[in-house]
């Protein structure tokens, strides 16, 4: 697809709409969970999706996107993933027709030759580094890895007319919210380097969506967690609550620090909306259905619309376990908003996303569970 001149996106996006052979009709069964112990779901879910063929994922190694690229290679897609495996894992890619290919989104040459070669008809855009606290330590590491290397690969998209992205977002964009539960119009105000780094990414994403038509749906996700039965979170450091407070009650970590009990919440600890990671990955393939159908310009919150605190959360770890979680309180971190509740009414009205894990015990099962049957979390670790 040679384009000349004008509006490359655009023109692009338009062959693109009409490609019978870039855009299968697939009907497939795409179980939401594995089926490890009768006490996990093992729901199943028909879909039939309008998605190219060709799809890129950056940071596909790493936890979310290794499922989204499960569900992808499922669905009968062709997925080529891209990771410098600063974080991810290469045994976290498990599909035997995925292609793995280390790279780092900033080496735009490389992107653009993977793009030709590869065919590449969209991106899944997840690599990032993700930790705030860190963040707040180090700004420059989290504006060059997320903000300048995003715009090296929608650079290297524009320059292959590759028209289509997903992009991880994060509910850090909207900072400390006044309201909640959070709606995606609401005002961003990041309060850490982190989530200024992603919202400074959906703007570019805007800016080049008004001027080359890029169709690119910005997904902010609230607290991913949960496992399959082959995939689970397994970041080094970990900083989310639910993999460490498993790893204390497990004896896997000494204790787990509880940052702050002073927070203006019911029992002084943050209060986060959690959503298991199945749930993310299919609202990824919603997305991509819907950008291929429209002129493309989406931004959806993914959460449960419903808040645990930190305690809360422990304390459903100790009861699933059976085993106190040993806690050390200590001080607040900086960057860390009290209450984070996502709205997640539009995507559910818009692309029918319904979550399949709304309670957060089977959330924790799963997570618990995946670690049971991995406690060295990848093998080559
Ligand atoms: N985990 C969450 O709760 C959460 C919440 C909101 C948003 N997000 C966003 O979701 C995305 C995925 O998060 P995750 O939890 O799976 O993180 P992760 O660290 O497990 O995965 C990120 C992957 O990106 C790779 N990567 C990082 N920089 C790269 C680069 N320059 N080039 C190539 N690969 C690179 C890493 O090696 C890793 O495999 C991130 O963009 C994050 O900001 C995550």
């Amino acid at each position: 697809m040679q384009i000349e001149q004008g509006n490359k996106f655009q023109t692009e996006a338009d062959q693109f709409s009409g490609d019978t052979k870039a855009i299968m009709l697939i009907t497939h069964t795409e179980p939401v969970n594995g089926t490890i112990t009768a006490s996990m779901k093992n729901t199943e879910k028909s879909n039939t999706l309008l998605i190219p063929d060709n799809i890129l994922v950056t940071g596909g190694a790493g936890y979310i996107g290794s499922i989204v690229v499960e569900q992808l290679a499922n669905a009968g897609k062709k997925v080529v993933v891209i990771d410098n495996l600063s974080n991810g894992h290469r045994e976290a890619i498990i599909h035997p027709n995925v292609e793995m290919i280390m790279a780092d989104i900033s080496d735009k040459e490389l992107l653009k030759k993977i793009m030709i070669e590869k065919g590449t008809e969209a991106v899944m855009h997840f690599a990032a580094f993700i930790e705030a606290g860190e963040s707040m330590k180090k700004p420059e590491k989290y504006f060059r890895n997320n903000t300048a290397g995003s715009l090296s690969l929608l650079e290297a998209m524009k320059e292959t007319d590759v028209s289509t992205i997903v992009f991880s977002s994060t509910a850090a964009v909207y900072g400390n919210p006044q309201l909640t539960p959070i709606t995606e119009d609401m005002p961003l105000m990041p309060i850490n380097v982190y989530g200024e780094s992603k919202l400074m990414v959906e703007r570019l994403l805007s800016w080049f969506n008004e001027i080359y038509g890029l169709k690119y749906a910005a997904l902010r996700y609230f607290n991913a967690c949960g496992a399959t039965e082959k995939l689970g979170e397994r970041h080094q450091p970990e900083t989310h609550l639910i993999p460490l407070a498993i790893e204390a009650v497990l004896g896997q970590r000494p204790k787990l620090f509880l940052y702050g009990t002073d927070y203006p919440t019911h029992d002084g600890t943050c209060i986060r909306d959690y959503i298991h990671v199945s749930d993310l990955a299919s609202a990824h393939l919603l997305a991509l259905e819907k950008l291929n159908q429209s002129n493309g310009r989406l931004i959806y919150n993914l959460g449960n619309q419903t808040g645990f605190s930190n305690r809360e959360v422990i304390d459903a770890v100790s009861n699933i376990v059976g085993k106190k979680v040993p806690i050390e309180e200590t001080e607040r971190r900086p960057g860390d908003p009290p209450i984070l509740i996502a709205s997640s009414e539009k995507i559910k009205k818009e692309l029918g996303w319904k979550p399949a894990y709304t309670s957060l015990e089977d959330i924790i099962q799963s997570a618990y569970l995946w670690r049971i049957n991995h406690p060295h979390g990848y093998t080559s670790e």
